[in-house]
C-alpha cells in the first residue's frame, strides 16, 4: 500500500534518491520540496516566480525574447577558490595545490550550516545528467538546492528533469550534490534578491564517496554544481581510477578549404579565449569553425586507438565583458534571445550592455549592482565576470555531432595562458611527454573568474589548479601514462599557444579572436607534415613566412617577435618551474623533472 502512495508522491522509484530527498527535507527544513521535470513550461514558469521575487528582471520581447537579466549579491560575484575544499580521506591524496580538509570534521561543519538553512524556502531537486542521455560515458547527478536562480540555470547547462530519472531508474547511481544559498527566512522575513552567506562560504568535495556540499553562494561554478564540481573535480577523480581524462577544455571542429574536417581541443585557464576560440570566425578565407564545448571535455581512447572528446555540459556559461559582433558574432546571435544574464548591466529600454559590446555607451545605464551608473567614474557599469547562461544549441554553428555519444576524434590539443613576454604565439611539443611538460607549467595572469587579484602570474597546471579534483603530481602521473596506451602516431599533438603577448607598451602585438585561425592552419600543415618548424627550447615555433598572413597587416618584426624564444627570460622561467614544481616533492613524477633539466640545458645554450 505504502509503495502506491509513492508511486503518486515521488517521480522517481530510485530508493536512494527518495532515501537521501527526505534524510535532506528533514534537516534543512525547507518550506516546501518540489522536483523538477526539466518542461519549458517549468522554466517559464520558474523564472516568472524569480521576476516576481526580485533576482530576475525580464528583459524586451522586442530587444532579447525569453531573456533575464540578474545581478548578485556584491559579495557573490565569481568561484571562491580559498572556500573550495577538496576533502579525501587522506591529505596527501588532495596534493599541495587543494585545500584539504579532514572529511569527519568537514561533515560535522556542514551539517551545522546546513541545519535549517532552507527555512523559508522551496527546495528544488534538480535531476541532471553530463553528458548526453544513456551514454555510457554520462554521469547522472541530483542537485538538491534552495536557490530558483540555481534550477533554471541548471536547465540550460544539462540535461536536466524527469528523462533523466527515468535513465537513473531503481537503482541507478548518481552524484549526491547539495547545494544551499545559506540565506534561511524566519516567518515573516522578505527575500533579498540574490541570498547568500557573504562571509561563509563553502564549496566541498568528498573524492572517495562522490560528493558535492555547496553553501553560501549562489554565483557560477560555485552553486552550479554539474560544471566545476562534478565534471571536474570529481569527474577528475573518476577519469584517474578508470584511464580517461577529465578536462577544462573546448572542443572545436575544423574544416579546412579542402573540406577536410579535423577536431582539436584546448585548455586556456579561466577567461583566457575558450568561449572565443570554440566559436571563432576564421578570418582565413575558406575555413570553417564549429563548436563542440567551450569548457569542458571529457577524454578517452577509443577502439582504434585515438583520442574521443565528449561535451559533457548542454549550455555555455561564458564571460560577457569584451564580447562583440567583432571579437564573438557566434556567441552575440547565440545570445539574441533565451538567455539569463547575470551581472551585465542593464539598459534604460531593457537590453543588457557590457564594456566592449558593439556601439556607443547608451544613457542611463543601470550598473550591475543595480545603481544608475555614472560614464567615466572609473568603476565598470557590468562586472568583469558577468556572464550568459544560454543553450548550446542556440549557437548557428553548433557542429552536428556535438552530442554524439562516442565523442570526436582529437587531433590535436592545445594549451594557453595570458602571457604577457616570453612564450610565442605558438609552438609545437616535441612528444607527448614534452606536451605534458608543457600543460603542466602552464602560467598565466590572474583573471576575474576568481576571488582575488587580478594580472598577477600564477603557475595553472592544465588550466586545471582550481579545478583536479587529487594530488596533481598524481594528475601528472596520469596525463604521462595516457600516453603510453597508444600508438605515439594515434595521440593527439600538443601545442602551446599564446594570444596575449604584448609590447613593450602594453598593446597585445596579436590581433586574435579570428585572425587565430591562421595559427590553427599553421597547426593543421604541421599535423599534415607540410611545413617544417623553427627549433626553441620551447619546443617547434613557426618560419614566419608559413604562417598565412594573407589579408593582414602584421609587421615582419612583430612576426619576429611573436616566434621567437627570449633565451635570459627562458632561464628566470626554467628557475620559475623549478620553484614550482618543488612543492610535489618526491611526488613529481621523473619524466617531468627530465623534461625540466632539458630545458634548462638547451636554455643555457
Ligand atoms: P571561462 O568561461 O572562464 O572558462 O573563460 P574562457 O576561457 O571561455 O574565456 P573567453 O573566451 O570567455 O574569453 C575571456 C576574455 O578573453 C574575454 O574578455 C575575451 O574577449 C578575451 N579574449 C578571448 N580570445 C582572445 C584573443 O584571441 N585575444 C585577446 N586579446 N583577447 C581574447
Ligand atoms: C571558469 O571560471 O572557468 C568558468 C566559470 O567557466 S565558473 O562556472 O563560474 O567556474
Ligand atoms: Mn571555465
Amino acid at each position: 500500500m505504502n509503495r502506491g502512495i509513492r508511486r503518486v508522491k515521488y517521480p522517481t522509484e530510485n530508493k536512494e534518491l527518495i532515501y537521501w530527498v527526505n534524510e535532506i527535507e528533514k534537516w534543512c527544513e525547507p518550506e516546501s520540496v518540489y522536483w523538477c521535470d526539466g518542461s519549458s513550461e517549468e522554466y517559464d514558469r520558474l523564472a516568472q516566480l524569480l521576476v516576481e521575487n526580485g533576482t530576475f528582471k525580464k528583459l524586451s520581447d522586442a530587444k532579447r525574447p525569453n531573456s533575464y537579466w540578474a545581478h548578485s549579491d556584491p559579495a557573490d560575484v565569481a568561484r571562491v577558490e580559498d572556500r573550495t575544499f577538496i576533502c579525501s580521506a587522506s591529505e596527501r591524496d588532495a596534493g599541495p595545490t587543494n585545500n584539504w580538509r579532514d572529511p569527519v570534521e568537514m561533515r560535522d561543519v556542514l551539517n551545522g550550516l546546513f541545519k535549517g538553512s532552507m527555512k523559508g524556502r522551496t527546495m528544488y531537486v534538480v535531476p541532471f545528467s553530463m553528458g548526453p542521455l544513456g551514454s555510457p560515458f554520462s554521469q547522472i547527478g541530483v542537485e538538491i538546492t534552495d536557490s530558483g536562480y540555481v534550477a533554471v540555470n541548471m536547465r540550460i547547462m544539462a540535461k536536466m528533469g524527469q528523462a533523466v530519472l527515468d535513465q537513473l531508474g531503481r537503482d541507478g547511481d548518481f552524484v549526491h550534490c547539495l547545494h544551499s544559498v545559506g540565506a534561511p527566512l524566519a516567518p515573516g522575513q522578505r527575500d533579498v534578491p540574490w541570498p547568500c552567506d557573504a562571509e561563509n562560504k563553502y564549496i566541498v568535495h568528498f573524492p572517495e564517496t562522490r560528493e558535492i556540499w555547496s553553501y553560501g553562494s549562489g554565483y557560477g561554478g560555485n552553486a552550479l554544481l554539474g560544471k566545476k564540481c562534478l565534471a571536474l573535480r570529481i569527474a577528475s577523480v573518476m577519469a584517474r581510477d578508470d584511464g580517461w581524462l577529465a578536462e577544462h577544455m573546448l572542443i572545436m571542429k575544423l574544416t579546412d578549404p579542402t573540406g577536410s574536417v579535423r577536431y582539436i581541443s584546448g585548455a586556456f585557464p579561466s577567461a583566457c579565449g575558450k568561449t572565443n576560440l570554440a566559436m571563432l570566425l576564421p578570418s582565413l578565407p575558406g575555413w570553417k569553425v564549429e563548436t563542440i564545448g567551450d569548457d569542458i571535455c571529457w577524454l578517452r581512447f577509443g577502439p582504434d586507438g585515438r583520442l574521443y572528446g565528449v561535451n559533457p555540459e548542454a549550455g555555455f556559461f561564458g564571460v560577457a565583458p569584451g564580447t562583440s559582433n567583432k571579437t564573438n558574432q557566434n556567441a552575440m546571435r547565440t545570445i539574441s534571445g533565451d538567455t539569463i544574464f547575470t551581472n551585465t548591466a542593464l539598459t534604460p529600454d531593457g537590453d543588457i550592455w557590457w564594456e566592449g559590446i558593439d556601439g556607443e555607451v547608451p544613457p542611463n545605464l543601470t550598473d550591475w549592482r543595480g545603481n544608475p551608473w555614472v560614464p567615466g567614474s572609473g568603476t565598470p557599469a557590468a562586472h568583469p565576470n558577468a556572464r550568459f547562461t544560454v543553450a548550446a544549441d542556440r549557437a548557428p554553428y553548433i557542429a552536428p555531432e556535438w552530442q554524439d555519444p562516442n565523442g570526436v576524434p582529437i587531433s590535436a590539443i592545445l594549451f594557453g595562458g595570458r602571457r604577457a613576454s616570453l612564450i610565442p604565439l605558438v609552438t609545437e611539443a616535441k612528444s607527448w611527454e614534452h606536451g605534458v611538460f608543457l600543460g603542466s607549467v602552464i602560467a598565466s595572469e590572474t583573471t576575474a573568474a576568481a576571488e582575488g587579484k587580478v594580472g598577477n602570474l600564477r603557475r595553472d597546471p592544465f588550466a586545471m589548479l582550481p579545478f583536479c579534483g587529487y594530488n596533481m603530481a598524481d594528475y601528472f602521473a596520469h596525463w604521462l601514462s595516457m600516453g603510453s596506451r597508444s600508438d605515439a602516431s594515434q595521440l593527439p599533438r600538443i601545442y602551446l599557444v599564446n594570444w596575449f603577448r604584448k609590447d613593450e607598451n602594453g598593446k597585445f602585438l596579436w590581433p586574435g579572436y579570428g585572425e587565430n585561425s591562421r595559427v590553427l592552419a599553421w597547426i593543421v600543415a604541421r599535423l599534415e607534415g607540410r611545413v617544417g618548424a623553427q627549433e626553441t627550447a620551447l619546443g617547434f615555433t613557426p618560419i614566419p613566412e608559413d604562417l598565412d598572413t594573407t589579408g593582414m597587416s602584421v609587421a615582419p618584426q612583430v612576426l619576429e617577435t611573436l616566434f621567437s624564444v627570449d633565451s635570459t627570460k627562458l632561464i628566470d622561467e626554467a628557475e620559475d618551474i623549478a620553484r614550482h614544481y618543488q612543492q610535489f616533492g618526491e611526488d613529481l613524477p621523473k619524466e617531468l623533472s627530465d623534461q625540466l633539466e632539458e630545458l634548462r640545458r638547451s636554455a643555457a645554450i
